[in-house]
């Protein structure tokens, strides 16, 4: 391996921890520091925070010894020639990022720096907050030739984000300093010249030692747009293809056969043009605000993005629509939810598409038995068990006497379900999926009712009767 280097992740949300572990793995020595104490003890003593494929086992190799994790930032920034921060930007009633925990790490760096340090953005950041971040050094005393600014933003996902570090399409590093993009070079050498994925052990994915990632080396300001531009763009993908499966709904066509149709244009590509009940997590729906809000502040219209953000809405409410023209009325009607995350695979319920739609739900007076594989205990502490709402154990106790089974999350398991039991569980054998888990004419040649998204609806093709009567 290249030479190790000794780093500082500020920060151990998803981003912040992730990288940390995979520095560590790539050969570096890591400090991860987090001001919440309480976080901090719980890592030191073997508890990983968040689901994420890997995480444990590498937090298991290399805890308190290639990462340790204090919440002495200032200790951390001696002992370290990068310190990359990966603190929240949360979204602003406007819309903007909030960037003040951004600002307030900058400054305490700025406290204890006495020897050159490059400081790197790795959280999503609006292009000049590298300029902000290098003024608020310098007004804090610091020589300016003691540091400096790069933007490195990180695209991964949750659910695959240690595979996704270690096995990027693109490793991107804004620097305005030869002397920086030195370093960063130096930091992603084990990766950019395939040395990592010869290692026993390593974490496998799509880079080898043929064909590792490329390194892409721009400006500063022109890292800190790449960034937003990637996740609007993914976005503005989604809500098209869920503007062009209500299209297929209203037209009787099949939106999955015409995803695949523009999918295989190689210049659009087969990726996020799955419909479905909208975009959520804690990434899209505040980048795609955050990146509105640095056009308007720049003087470009970018209504485009607007028009993402409004589809993207609405598609819940179709959801909302489309159980009621399954059951009639809502009220009083017991539904069997699958789903909570936003999104299969992990346990994060931030802007979870789902959520929003069992809140609607309950409203309209619904009562609803739910079950996620990992979010119920998160989803829990937003929506607590009560008259209406239930947690239950297993799918099948979700769908247990329901008028319909919702599905509201893509995870494999929910794509797995023994149609038979499913069948025989439900009062009513009506599926309505929010995310397409199921093929129409399986469905109908099961007995269920079956409303999905941009598919023509489908009906039982054999008369299956009532399932009370057909469990008698
Ligand atoms: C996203 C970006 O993919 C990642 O590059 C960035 O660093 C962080 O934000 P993540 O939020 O983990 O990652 O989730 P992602 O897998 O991108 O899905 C985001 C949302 O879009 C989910 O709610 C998902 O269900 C939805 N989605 C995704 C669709 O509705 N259709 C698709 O085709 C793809």
């Amino acid at each position: 391996m290249s030479e190790p280097i000794k780093i500082a992740v500020v920060g151990s949300g998803y981003v912040g921890l992730v990288a940390a572990v995979c520095f560590a793995e790539m050969g570096h020595e890591v400090i991860c520091v987090d001001n919440d104490e309480r976080k901090v003890v719980a890592l030191q003593g073997g508890d990983t925070l968040i689901h994420e494929n890997y995480l444990p086992e590498l937090l298991d190799r290399y805890r308190n010894t290639r990462v340790r994790f204090m919440t002495d930032l200032a200790e951390a920034t001696r002992e370290s020639e990068a310190i990359f921060i990966a603190v929240g930007t949360p979204q602003s009633e406007t819309g903007d990022a909030d960037l003040s925990y951004v600002e307030a790490v900058a400054c305490e760096i700025a406290r204890s720096i006495s020897s050159y340090k490059v400081i790197v953005e790795k959280s999503t950041v609006p292009v000049y907050t590298n300029e902000w971040v290098r003024r608020s050094m310098e007004r804090n005393g610091v020589d300016r030739h003691l540091f400096d600014v790069v933007s490195n933003p990180e695209f991964l996902r949750e659910g695959t984000a240690v595979a996704d570090f270690l096995h990027p399409d693109r490793i991107v590093v804004g620097a305005d300093s030869e002397r920086a993009a030195s370093v960063l070079s130096r930091i992603y050498a084990p990766l950019t010249s395939g040395q990592y994925y010869e290692k026993e052990a390593a974490i496998s994915g799509c880079c080898t030692v043929a064909e590792p990632p490329p390194l892409l080396l721009t400006s500063t300001k022109s890292a800190e747009i790449i960034k937003h531009a990637s996740n609007a763009f993914l976005a503005l993908k989604i809500s098209f293809i869920n503007a062009v499966s209500n299209l297929c709904e209203a037209a009787d066509a099949n939106v999955e056969q015409v995803a695949r149709g523009i999918g295989l244009d190689s210049r659009i590509g087969p990726k996020f043009l799955r419909p479905g009940i909208g975009y959520g997590g804690s990434c899209f729906p505040k980048d795609v605000a955050a990146f509105r809000s640095v056009a308007e502040q720049l003087g470009i219209n970018f209504d485009l993005l607007a028009e993402v953000e409004k589809i993207n809405g609405l598609q819940k409410k179709r959801f909302i629509a489309k159980v009621r023209s399954a059951l009639w009325t809502l009220r009083g009607k017991r539904l069997g939810v699958l789903g909570l995350a936003f999104k299969g695979d992990t346990d994060d319920i931030r802007e979870s598409p789902a959520i929003e739609i069992v809140k609607l739900l309950l409203a309209e007076g619904c009562s609803i038995a739910a079950f996620d594989p990992a979010a119920m205990k998160r989803t829990q502490e937003v929506l607590p068990q009560g008259n209406c709402l239930r947690y239950v154990a297993d799918a099948y106790e979700a769908a247990s006497d329901c008028d319909a089974l919702l599905i509201l999350t893509d995870w494999p398991e929910f794509a797995r379900l023994d149609l038979e039991r499913l069948y025989k569980t439900l009062r009513y054998p009506i599926v309505i999926d929010g995310r397409n888990l199921y093929d129409p004419q399986v469905m109908s040649e099961n007995g269920f009712t079956y409303l999905s998204t941009g598919r023509p609806a489908a009906n039982p093709v054999r008369d299956l009767s009532p399932v009370a009567s057909a469990q008698s």
